[in-house]
């Protein structure tokens, strides 16, 4: 159990640097139509929406990050706090620590305790529920809703993390048939997520009917593979090797929000290195309901000022509302937009609309 404690805090450590983000999300692709009469004032935009029936200051969500340790429940303290005073969503990080190891459940619970109405979102990984039996993945997730007091819970994809992760669990056999047992026995919201990269229109029309929400979290931002490749550098040469020929393997985020829309009849969370309200603003034009990110937010918490980071992202957001003439979310969603020429060619090639 050691371990499982250091990759955690190893895991904070590598994606809080550079050397964690990869690639292009494709959002440089997106262009938003500028326009020049918005005939609102800056301050009418109205950024607000609602998340499972509760209503939140922006379509923003707090990424899944972590738990499990000391700096683990920091963390999830300062998160927690901000999501609350700012009134946004939060994931909590894979809660399979703190059904496995009690002793750790503080750095789990603190969220319902500083955030007791913010809407907070279970986590779970899908190589833990494809292991268990459908009576043991029900009463995990039970027990991962209890720990935080959550209006829905998350199951994470993450075939790539698990490949490259020295000890990973590369374990996907019965994952679909587990979250159907999840989504009849549970009565939540059922959240299927990737890691960073990418859910694919495959992927998705197999969840119809099935998950609730998917959060595309695709390629450009935070890799796993690079992650997990650093940490076997000194422990595994050849697996280091292998996850630096895998550094760019992903589905763009830009791209991963189309496949998603083309198929899936749920709502859509956009993520996969969104750093600005302005992303956020082009997710949303590009058919998202909601966007998140989780680099930009853990290095806020790291030093310590998480509100500035949302307040941040609201400005941009707000100034491209403003600037493409949207009063509110539902008119930024339809905001005209130019796709540039590798975004485009990828939406034709695999037949998407977007
Ligand atoms: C330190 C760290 C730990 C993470 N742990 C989890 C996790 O336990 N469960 C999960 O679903 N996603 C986890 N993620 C993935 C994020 O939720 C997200 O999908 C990914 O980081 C891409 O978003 P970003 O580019 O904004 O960071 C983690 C991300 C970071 C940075």
């Amino acid at each position: 159990m050691m371990d499982i404690d250091r990759r955690k805090n190893e895991h904070i450590f590598l994606a809080s640097s550079p050397e964690s983000q990869i690639g292009s999300n494709l959002l440089e692709e997106v262009i938003l139509i500028h326009r020049a009469l918005p005939e609102i004032d800056l301050e009418d935009v109205d950024a607000t929406a609602t998340f499972l029936g509760r209503r939140i200051r922006m379509p923003f969500i707090i990424g899944a990050m972590t738990g499990g340790t000391e700096l683990a429940e920091r963390i999830n303290t300062r998160l927690a706090k901000a999501a609350e005073a700012f009134g946004v969503p939060m994931y909590v990080g894979s809660q399979r620590i703190g059904i496995v190891k009690p002793e750790t459940r503080r750095s789990f619970e603190v969220v319902k305790e500083h955030a007791p109405n913010a809407p907070k979102i279970a986590n779970l990984g899908a190589p833990q529920i494809s292991r268990l039996s459908e009576d043991e993945v029900i009463e995990w997730a039970k027990q991962a809703v209890d720990m935080i007091n959550a209006s829905a819970i998350a199951i994470h994809l993450n075939p790539a993390q698990e490949v490259f992760q020295p000890g990973g669990e590369p374990y996907f056999k019965g994952v679909v048939e587990r979250l159907k047992a999840l989504k009849r026995a549970l009565g939540l919201p059922l959240i299927v997520k990737e890691v960073g990269n990418g859910i694919s229109k495959e992927i998705a029309e197999a969840l119809n009917g099935i998950a609730d929400v998917i959060d595309v979290a695709g390629f450009g931002g935070t890799s796993f593979v690079a992650i997990e490749g650093a940490r076997a550098k000194s422990v595994d040469v050849e697996l280091y090797e292998l996850a630096e020929e895998f550094k760019y393997w992903g589905i763009p985020t830009a791209a991963a929000i189309c496949e998603v829309k083309s198929a899936f009849g749920g709502l859509i969370i956009a993520s996969g290195g969104i750093r600005s309200g302005l992303d956020g603003a082009k997710a949303m034009a590009l058919g998202a309901d909601y966007f998140s990110a989780s680099q930009p937010l853990l290095k806020a918490a790291l030093e310590g000022d998480v509100l500035k980071a949302l307040g941040r992202i609201e400005k941009e957001l707000k100034i491209a509302m403003f600037l493409t003439g949207s009063r509110d979310i539902k008119a930024l969603r339809s905001t005209p937009k130019v796709l540039g020429p590798r975004l485009e060619s990828w939406i034709r090639q695999r037949g998407l609309s977007c």
